[in-house]
């Protein structure tokens, strides 16, 4: 009787570990069906309820054109309503979709509002009419690591679908960018993307897979998203198309007109142009310039430096007047860079702050092409409980969430690391900190980011080849007494704690808490 009842506590532990932490085998699906298996989704589905997601602030320049859809998951039809709203902006209640021109300088308290059949949501959305653009991390989706030099005007049509379609848009993805290849390149082994560089005038020419940039941009913003575009400050791009050098302001002009609302700026030829000068002034002076000329420009421009972290751009990124900066080069693919990477990007935690972010690259994950080979997208070998790993870390250091992958094959796992919006809240947070490392033993680590309400985010990592308990003490912490613990991926309570919060972490894989009184 007594082993028996010892049998089955053993087992309900047994079950409670495994649901909790799950680290068995995982099958890759072909198709576009799953990469992992449904016990390793943690984020819980979301309800039929509304639930408004999405950054708390939002900058925006006076007089220029205003573009917002409001994030909200839950079933639709849903009826958006937003007390406070400046006169100069007006909401579809149907579409949750804001528009109009920015009001004058000054600060605007909203709330906004959603209703269904089901429920309603409330959430306080402070518009900020000023100087500074993206106070939260810029989020949406960038093609390169997925098509590479195939992007076509078609994809990106079909991304902003997805985008829509996937609820990425409901949890806060806004910008869907077209990175490299778009224009004309001088030799390219697709004689489509060949052609005359510039018009007699000088205006740069798109190869035949973008006929309408206008139109392009159009679609995108009817679906109240936002558009992205990339050139280089050399004579060509990396890929070897045509890049902006002398022809800066006329460039940024076009992409004005033709609509875009980010520019990605990526160093490339350029070093051609400096030769041996390697001072930081030759570093900045191709920055400064396309700051100062989006500066100008009756448009909102969000403005992304690729410069791979020359001249410790995270010193100098927002003084020249960019939002985010890449701090180093291409992440391409590679298991456990991921790690590396991110250990390395916090150290420039210190400059993270609303308006300025360190970028330590994409979100690749799902369908993704092999970065060195440009192939075609085919599924991430990156084990699922690491997927959660990658998307943690990049929340806790306030990076742009950017997904760089197959959007056409986007599947449920996928989605469920890329939608989780207690997870992104962190990211969003109004406060803007970067997380800061503690390396612990057994290659383990913890990340911890101060929140704006006084609480903090902890992510505890295992990068070792089997689980490990972690954890996190009050000292390194810098707390005391008595504090309650949310899991964000499971989206639940785990209790009161004092002194410290142990975990046992999958290999290669994280718990991510919310610590607070
Ligand atoms: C560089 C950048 C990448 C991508 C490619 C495009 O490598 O770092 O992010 O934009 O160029 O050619």
């Amino acid at each position: 009787m007594k082993s028996k009842s010892i049998n089955s506590i053993l087992l309900l532990i047994f079950v409670v570990t495994m649901l909790a932490f799950p680290i068995g085998s995982y099958s890759i699906s072909v198709g576009t069906k799953s990469a992992a298996t449904t016990s390793e989704i943690l984020t819980p589905a979301p309800k039929l309820q509304p639930r408004i997601n999405g950054p708390l602030v939002y900058g925006c320049r006076p007089g220029h054109y205003f573009l917002y859809r409001i994030p909200c998951q839950g079933e639709r039809p849903i009826t958006f309503a937003a007390k406070g709203l400046p006169k100069e902006l007006n909401l579809d209640p149907a579409t949750g979709i804001i528009t109009g021109m920015a009001p004058v300088k000054g600060e605007y308290p909203v709330v906004l509002q959603a209703i269904n059949s089901k429920g309603k949501y409330k959430r306080n959305f402070k518009i900020i009419s000023g100087d500074q653009l993206a106070l939260t991390p810029p989020m949406g989706y960038n093609h390169w690591y997925a098509h590479y030099d195939r992007v076509t005007d078609k994809m990106m049509r079909e991304a902003a679908d997805v985008m829509i379609k996937s609820g990425m848009a409901d949890v806060g993805y806004q910008y869907v960018n077209i990175d490299d290849c778009w224009m004309n390149a001088p030799k390219n082994n697709d004689p489509k993307r060949v052609g005359p560089l510039r018009d007699e005038k000088g205006n740069i020419n798109t190869n035949t897979y973008f006929p309408d940039m206008k139109g392009l941009t159009d679609y995108i913003h009817n679906k109240g998203l936002k558009a992205g575009i990339y050139t280089s400050p050399g004579t060509l791009t990396c890929g070897g198309f045509t890049g902006a050098y002398q022809h800066e302001e006329q460039d940024a002009r076009q992409f004005a007109a033709w609509g875009f609302d980010f520019l990605k700026y990526d160093w490339c030829s350029y070093g051609q142009i400096i030769g041996k000068d390697k001072s930081l002034d030759a570093y900045q002076k191709p920055y400064r310039q396309m700051g100062k000329i989006l500066k100008s420009l009756d448009r909102d421009i969000v403005f992304n430096l690729c410069q791979y972290g020359m001249g410790d751009v995270w010193k100098w990124g927002e003084e020249i007047g960019a939002q985010c900066w890449r701090t180093s080069g291409d992440l391409g693919f590679e298991l456990d860079k991921i790690f590396d990477v991110a250990i390395n990007n916090s150290k420039h935690g210190d400059y993270s702050k609303p308006g300025s972010w360190n970028d330590p690259d994409y979100i690749q994950i799902g369908y993704i092409g092999d970065a060195g080979k440009m192939g075609l997208p085919h599924l991430t070998p990156m084990p699922p409980v690491m997927q959660f790993a990658y998307m943690s870390l990049w929340c806790l250091m306030a990076s742009p969430l950017v997904y760089s992958g197959d959007m056409s094959k986007l599947d449920e796992f996928t989605i469920n690391v890329l939608c989780n919006p207690e997870v992104i809240d962190i990211d969003q947070d109004p406060l803007g900190k970067g997380g800061k490392v503690t390396l612990l033993p057994n290659n383990c680590f913890i990340m911890v980011k101060d929140l704006a309400d006084g609480s903090k985010a902890v992510g505890l990592f295992n990068r070792g080849k089997d689980p490990v308990e972690v954890t996190a003490d009050w000292n390194t912490l810098q707390l005391s007494g008595k504090q309650k613990i949310r899991d964000l991926w499971r989206q639940k309570e785990l209790g009161i704690f004092q002194e410290k919060f142990s975990s046992l972490i999958p290999a290669q894989g994280v718990v991510l808490v919310k610590i607070r009184k």
